[in-house]
């Protein structure tokens, strides 16, 4: 398999965390360029500090862009579920790492406009980054080679019945990139719910080592809101965008003409899906995953968490 280059644009945030350790253990796959903040699950200061915390805690080696603190028109609002912190759960030490000086859209926009060939951006925060780079260079759109987003829902929403955090954090940037004419891959709430991780499972992960210790500790804390419900899985949201990269043959997908909504409550930020019979194949945009092999799925982040954990044995 070739490998792929990425940009990661993420508001870390657990499920952000562990998307993060999927792609670092796999070299053979992913040449990560950096990775660029987002305000979202919480402040940009806080998300910021939160993956450079993790990038100490596992000695990675990855630079750090920060990004844009707030929403493209709204104001910004952290998700429930994360935490004060963003990252609450895990005890770790305040980073000793610091961000780079350059602003993540100088980051994308230098890195995309020198390239020749085109790159790849996991996106699995608010498209807030993106959506102004796509809006203020649209030259580099042909340097892009897809873009894999956490976000969305074709038939249900989190945040509201209809609308999902990320897009409903920015839905003025979501709707940039949803019409910029890039592909997209979308890992929506059906795709994400279908590869959730039962509450027995994430147990498994304690005292194996320091990366399968750290998403223990991450999900022993985030899993509270699906127990609180009474139901017995959390979903790993941003983890999907990584593993479909690495094996699509587990996934099952179809394509969508999607438009988003930037008006109202209950559907600010929805992912609108064209399902009139009537619709023109050359507005099918989105590549919309909708289910998994949860076994396998669950099985992918096993192994990535065994590959990590031999490297602080
Ligand atoms: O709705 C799920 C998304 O919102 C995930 O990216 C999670 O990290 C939060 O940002
Ligand atoms: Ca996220």
């Amino acid at each position: 398999m070739k490998k792929v280059d990425i940009i990661f644009d993420c508001d870390p945030g657990h499920d952000d965390v562990v998307a993060l350790l999927a792609a670092v253990a796999h070299p053979e796959v992913f040449n990560i360029l950096g990775i660029t903040t987002v305000a979202g699950n919480n402040t940009l200061d806080n998300v910021t500090n939160n993956i450079l915390s993790v990038i100490d805690h596992l000695e990675f080696d990855i630079p750090v862009y920060k990004g844009y603190a707030t929403p493209m028109r709204r104001d910004p609002s952290p998700a429930a579920g994360h935490g004060k912190t963003g990252l609450d759960g895990p005890v770790l030490k305040p980073p000793s790492s610091k961000p780079q000086d350059k602003h993540a859209l100088d980051f994308l926009y230098e890195t995309l406009i020198s390239r020749d060939e085109p790159l790849t951006i996991v996106a699995i925060g608010p498209l807030t980054n993106i959506g102004v780079l796509l809006m203020t260079y649209p030259e580099v759109k042909e340097k892009i080679e897809k873009i894999c987003i956490m976000g969305g829902g074709i038939y249900t929403g989190n945040v509201t019945q209809k609308s999902e955090f990320n897009l409903w954090h920015d839905p003025e940037g979501a709707k940039i990139v949803f019409r910029s004419g890039v592909p997209i891959v979308m890992s929506g709430l059906e795709v994400c719910h279908a590869g959730g991780i039962l509450h027995t499972e994430y147990v498994k992960l304690e005292g194996r080592g320091r990366a399968s210790q750290l998403v223990f500790e991450l999900y022993d804390f985030f899993s509270g809101n699906m127990k609180s419900k009474g139901i017995d899985w959390s979903p790993i949201y941003d983890l999907t965008t990584i593993l479909q990269i690495i094996d699509p043959s587990i996934f099952k997908s179809e394509m969508f003409s999607i438009d988003i909504e930037t008006e109202g409550d209950l559907c600010r930020g929805m992912t609108v899906a064209d399902q009139r019979p009537f619709v023109k194949k050359e507005s099918l945009n989105v590549e919309v995953l909708m289910d998994v092999d949860r076994e396998a799925y669950i099985g992918m982040l096993f192994d990535a968490l065994d590959i990590l954990d031999k490297r602080y044995q």
